[in-house]
């Protein structure tokens, strides 16, 4: 059984990950530090499990701690060579996601994203562990306006948030070329993440009011927020609202999964892979969706466009599908549903 350590392992997507893991057997060492979740997310994965009969036991440590101290990952790792299960991957999760906050305080964003990241790489170093999959997004991507986007397209963020990922994504260029034949390093660029686990138990849970379209949706209907303001209705698109790839959270799970094992199985190499389906919906059509497979209503209303968003953001993902053999198997019906699902048995969040 291998030993992987899961930083941000109690947040949205790290939690479904770790699902996953401890559905094959891994063991997981996860590390947060409940700036955006809760241990409660971790409860939810014991209680999911036992209910498949699965026993994790042995499988999974939570630790509490934050990557801008470097000894705190040192404990970790101190930790797993003392129960002699040494890590042998990281998936990096943690980071701060607001592209809003971001403007407003880079340096934050800069500190906890990047400087946790190379304190994280120093004590990956140390204890001799060379394989990471990062968390990155399609949010690095310039600005277009009708094609796909694929891994070799122009990067160009736009914001704070955007600029630590680009940021963290050269780093670990970098850190792999200073060393050839020593480093695994993945880098998977998520679009737009949506839905929850099929249970209902977990589900996305950000502690502060999110900016993000989907969680305001499952918000509104709800009632914990009147409508949604739609930001434009003249972008040159099929409907005048922008267009973007609404990927299942499961199937971005699963994506990490394959990419663990094409890593861990190959030789040193740098990759960069899109996680998306390759399909646009526009904002109109995702609440129109949500509202039909849901029987909800989702008021909304129009407003001014959101600086820096982009009309079209759907991703290529042949490379991904290619290279590890995956094709997302949600579809937004199933994320409408899902998500609803959570919402619905966890109105106040965990
Ligand atoms: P999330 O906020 O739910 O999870 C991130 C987790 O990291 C949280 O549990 C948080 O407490 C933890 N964390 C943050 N800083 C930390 C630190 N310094 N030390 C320890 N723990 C820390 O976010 P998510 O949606 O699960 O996103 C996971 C990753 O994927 C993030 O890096 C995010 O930037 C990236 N990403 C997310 C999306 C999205 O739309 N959800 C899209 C593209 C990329
Ligand atoms: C989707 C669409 C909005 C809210 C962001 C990050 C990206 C990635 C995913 C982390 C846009 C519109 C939204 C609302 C609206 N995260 N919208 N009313 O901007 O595509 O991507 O999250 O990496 O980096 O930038 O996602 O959900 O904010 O917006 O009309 O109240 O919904 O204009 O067209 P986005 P989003």
């Amino acid at each position: 059984m291998k030993s992987i350590l899961i930083t941000g392992g109690a947040g949205f997507i790290g939690s479904h990950t770790c699902l996953l893991l401890l559905e094959k057997g891994y063991i997981i060492f996860i590390v947060d530090s409940f700036i955006n979740s809760s241990d409660q997310s971790i409860e939810r994965i014991s209680t999911i499990l036992k209910k498949q009969g699965i026993n994790i036991e042995g499988r999974i440590y939570l630790i509490k701690g934050d990557l801008k101290k470097k000894c705190d990952i040192e404990k970790v790792f101190e930790m797993s060579f003392t129960l002699q299960k040494n890590i042998e991957c990281v998936i990096h999760f943690a980071g701060l996601k607001s592209v809003f906050d971001s403007v407003r305080k880079p340096i934050n964003y800069w500190e906890n994203n990047v400087n946790g990241t190379i304190n994280l790489l120093k004590v990956m170093e140390k204890y001799n562990c060379r394989n990471i999959v990062f968390s990155s997004s399609a949010t690095v991507y310039k600005i277009n306006t009708s094609e796909p986007v694929g891994e070799n397209d122009p990067c160009q963020p736009v914001n704070p948030y955007g600029n630590t990922k680009l940021a963290i994504e050269k780093f670990l260029n970098d850190l792999y070329k200073s060393q050839p034949n020593s480093w695994r390093i993945a880098c998977l660029r998520y679009f737009n993440p949506v839905g929850a686990h099929e249970s209902g138990l977990l589900g996305e849970c950000p502690l502060n009011r999110p900016n993000n379209l989907y969680p305001r949706i499952t918000r509104v209907a709800i009632g914990k927020i009147d409508k949604i303001k739609i930001f434009g209705l003249d972008w040159p698109t099929r409907d005048g609202t922008c267009i973007r790839d609404y990927i299942h959270v499961m199937d971005i799970a699963e994506g990490h999964l394959l990419t663990l094992d094409h890593l861990l199985k190959e030789k040193s190499q740098f990759l960069t892979l899109n996680l998306g389906t390759g399909k646009g919906t526009s904002v109109i059509e995702l609440i129109r969706k949500f509202e039909k497979v849901n029987n909800v209503k989702i008021p909304f209303s129009f407003d001014k466009r959101r600086i820096g968003d982009s009309p079209f953001v759907v991703a290529d993902n042949s490379l991904a599908m290619s290279i590890l053999n995956w094709t997302p198997k949600k579809n937004i019906d199933d994320a409408c549903r899902d998500g609803w699902n959570w919402q619905l048995k966890n109105p106040n969040g965990f």
